[in-house]
């Protein structure tokens, strides 16, 4: 079948499962159009999009502006390669470092590409900066952790799911619990070969863990004592989805827009995706201060599309449109909404336990095991009901949508989670 040809739902389920890899299980909902905080299917069905591409689509589907900078690139120059120097490059590095206030970016694709440079960066600057013997260094990462899917990410994960027959595993991880400063300070002082501690400011993938307010900055206080880089995977956190513009913040230059909070921190190493291309482009970013990104030197590491014309164009229009469309502050305000109204349910509710987050990054804990089917029945009752969610871990549902919604329309998707929630009651 061309895929210029109009399908159904059933035919092009069909195609994904014959001739696709089954390394996903989506919700049977086969999307063709999307814009702003909606999307439609091959049928014409409008939903409301509550995962936003995993919160890559913070500026909402086909942003005008994000898709026209796009266009505009695409027509006169897509790809370079980084053996030669392209006019849009330095642009996007000066925008980008000046943004969230770091000397350098280096510029990547995918979210777990981001990760895995920011690890190479990390042991180089151990090895060669702080004086580690070679091949000891080891990182501090969290349980729960979910950076991405290449092998050496997954060697420190924990979801067995992820790992299971993925072996063997690369070395020099070491895993303490989340949102425990007291195993942060075991292991942190427990050799002298700890280079860095990486670290999700909320697990989102988990089921949105949003950790102690004062969590983060006891991190980087240790971090510091112990001259071991913070790193921080803001890949799902960032680019204004959780009411800041990073939800670590510190190192922003958004004075004027988010209100800065003594717990914010400002990491060594910061870890950008998703958003920062509105979902347009699969762009991320490492950024650093120079004093440990440049022990990075040519041919060390790279990637043929990290840094090209397009990524660049689209990067710089996807900030803007936070900026311009004060998703901040919206995501801000209508994160307490959503969890206000939410709890007010959950009070009574006999299906839902406890709603949590943080700006337009929030969950709710469905009360059944892990196990049961019960989340996964309930979005897809959400779906028919017109709103597309999916569940993170067995019984926790994420709430993320394009953080461009309206007042009004957040309203009308509180009583459709809420009436969807009362259809699952137990008597
Ligand atoms: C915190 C975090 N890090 C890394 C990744 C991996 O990003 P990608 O899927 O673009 O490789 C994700 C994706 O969900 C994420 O949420």
């Amino acid at each position: 079948m061309s895929v210029l040809e109009k399908m159904s739902s059933t035919e092009a389920i069909a195609l994904e499962n014959k001739y696709g890899a089954h390394n996903y299980h989506p919700l049977p909902v086969v999307l063709s159009r999307g814009e702003g905080v909606y999307v439609w299917d091959v049928e014409g069905k409008k939903y409301y999009d509550f995962l936003s591409a995993y919160s890559a689509v913070n500026q909402g589907h086909c942003h005008p502006k994000i898709v026209g900078a796009l266009i505009e690139q695409a027509k006169i120059l897509t790809l370079t390669s980084r053996a030669f120097y392209n006019d849009k490059l330095g642009v996007y590095e000066e925008y980008i470092t000046n943004y969230f206030g770091f000397d350098k970016v280096l510029p990547m694709n995918t979210g777990a590409e981001a990760v895995e440079t920011a690890l190479k960066l990390c042991r180089k600057w151990a090895y060669e900066t702080k004086g580690i013997p070679e091949n000891e260094a080891q990182i501090i990462v969290c349980e729960g952790n979910f950076h991405g899917r290449t092998t050496t990410i997954i060697s420190f994960s924990n979801d067995e799911n992820a790992r299971k027959n993925f072996g063997p595993y690369t070395t020099g991880f070491l895993k303490i619990p989340y949102n425990d400063i007291e195993a942060l300070r075991k292991a942190i002082t427990s050799s002298k070969n700890i280079a860095g501690f990486l670290v999700e400011p909320i697990q989102g993938e988990a089921g949105v863990f949003v950790p102690a307010e004062d969590y983060l900055v006891k991190a980087k206080v240790l971090c510091e004592a112990n001259n071991v880089l913070f790193i921080a995977d803001e890949i799902q956190t960032g680019i204004a989805r959780t009411g800041s513009i990073l939800a670590v913040c510190g190192n922003c230059t958004c004075e004027d827009k988010c209100e800065k909070q003594a717990s914010y921190v400002t990491p060594d190493i910061l870890i950008l995706g998703k958003a920062i291309s509105g979902g347009a482009y699969p762009v991320s970013a490492v950024l650093a201060n120079n004093a440990i990104m440049d022990v990075i030197k040519p041919g060390q590491h790279g990637s043929t599309f990290g840094g090209n014309p397009i990524a660049s164009a689209v990067a710089i229009a996807a900030l803007e449109v936070v900026d311009n469309e004060n998703l901040i502050q919206n995501a801000r305000k209508l994160g307490i909404i959503f969890r206000t109204e939410l709890a007010k349910y959950i009070e009574t509710s006999t299906i839902a336990t406890l709603v949590r987050g943080k700006g337009l990054l929030n969950a709710i804990v469905i009360n059944d095991s892990e196990q049961s089917d019960t989340a996964w029945n309930i979005c897809m009752k959400l779906a028919e009901n017109g709103l597309l969610a999916k569940p993170t871990h067995g019984n926790i549902i994420r709430f993320a949508p394009p953080l461009v919604m309206n007042e009004e329309q957040l309203l009308e998707c509180i009583s459709i989670i809420i009436k969807t929630l009362k259809a699952f009651e137990r008597t």
